[in-house]
């Protein structure tokens, strides 16, 4: 038994349905709930994400947990509330005038929050620090909810952000999460390895995030998950994909039509070139040609042959060739 632990949580879980009840019944929460609105969040997802607000005041949750005689030190520890600069038992509310989404574990207890600013500003998300509860390197935003879609399917869709797991879930995708601004760890993969076989990687399409992808194949790879990867394009995440596009196009294009890791990197390595240009289609080629030599199918390496021929306008015995010379040094090497 530990006390201590069990008090944190219960401030979290009642701190969570304060702020989510500010948010939705009060005149304090009105411009964040304009605000989600505007983001196409309706109250469906806001109850099911048990999103909050925490108003722009010094001294709410202070209050709140004061009434409910909660030690406010512990409470400071435990990442709901700060100190006052000037003063040693001054204790101010940690999150202000922000958007407020509760951060649960995988038993679904809330252990953390993610703060989302109003529109613009920095820092755009404010998270609870990490504490003997909150450990981001092995938290997944939304798997406790996503689990039993997750274990159906014996997949997971790896989201960047809060709003990329709500959207798709609202467009029907229930076993999305997320990382929470970290880059997923070796915990993170292997909780993943324990519920699924199969991860679509699904990150922003601006350049962050398919560098992000791309480091992040070769990780759950060594564990063998399956991976395929969504392919958004004009640099928009998944969220605004989904408001902009649509539900429909969202599952069929983006999760449905998520690629293999070669054809990704093949996609990747591609923007680097101009490939109208002799130089360029060399460069690209000689980056591309070790990652299919690499294959174990030849069948697998055919195919990617064949669109690479056909894509540069280029012979595919010759690039067989080539593909086939790398692949015995690469067999001499091992
Ligand atoms: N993040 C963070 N702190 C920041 C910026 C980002 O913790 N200052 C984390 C958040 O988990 C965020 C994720 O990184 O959801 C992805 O970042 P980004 O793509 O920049 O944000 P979005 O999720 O798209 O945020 P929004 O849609 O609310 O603008
Ligand atoms: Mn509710
Ligand atoms: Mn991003
Ligand atoms: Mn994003
Ligand atoms: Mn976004």
């Amino acid at each position: 038994p530990n006390p201590e632990r069990d008090r944190l949580l219960q401030a979290y879980e009642w701190t969570a349905k304060f702020y989510h009840f500010l948010l939705k019944n009060t005149e304090h929460g009105k411009a964040a709930m304009d605000y989600l609105r505007s983001r196409g969040f309706n109250d469906k997802v806001i109850d099911q994400f048990q999103i909050g607000f925490a108003p722009d005041r010094w001294d709410t949750l202070v209050q709140f947990l004061t009434k409910r005689s909660f030690d406010l030190h512990e409470m400071e520890k435990g990442g709901l509330l700060t100190k006052r600069h000037d003063s040693e038992e001054d204790y101010l509310d940690r999150f202000r005038g922000r958007v407020m989404f509760p951060i649960s574990d995988r038993n679904g207890r809330i252990i953390a929050f993610a703060g989302r600013i109003l529109g613009e500003g920095q820092p755009k998300y404010l998270n609870s620090p990490e504490s003997k509860l909150f450990n981001k390197s092995r938290i997944l935003y939304n798997l406790h909810q996503a689990k039993p879609s997750i274990r159906k399917l014996r997949q997971i869709v790896l989201f960047e952000g809060y709003g990329d797991v709500i959207s798709a879930w609202e467009a029907g995708v229930q076993n999305g999460v997320a990382t929470m601004g970290t880059s997923l760890t070796e915990s993170h993969a292997a909780l993943m390895k324990t519920m699924a076989d199969e991860i679509v990687i699904c990150y922003d399409g601006d350049r962050a995030g398919q560098a992000a992808a791309m480091k992040t194949i070769p990780l759950l790879e060594s564990i063998s998950l399956n991976v395929r990867i969504s392919v958004l394009n004009d640099g928009l995440d998944p969220d605004e994909f989904i408001q902009k596009y649509g539900a429909d196009r969202f599952n069929r294009q983006i999760i449905d039509g998520a690629v293999s890791t070669t054809k990704f990197k093949l996609i990747y390595l591609k923007k680097n070139h101009i490939l109208l240009e002799e130089d360029g289609k060399i460069a690209y080629t000689k980056e591309v040609l070790p990652i299919i030599a690499a294959l174990a199918s030849s069948t697998e390496r055919e195919v990617y042959l064949r669109e690479l021929a056909s894509e540069l306008q280029l012979s595919f015995e010759s690039l067989k060739q080539d593909c086939n010379e790398i692949r015995q040094s690469m067999q001499k090497n091992m």
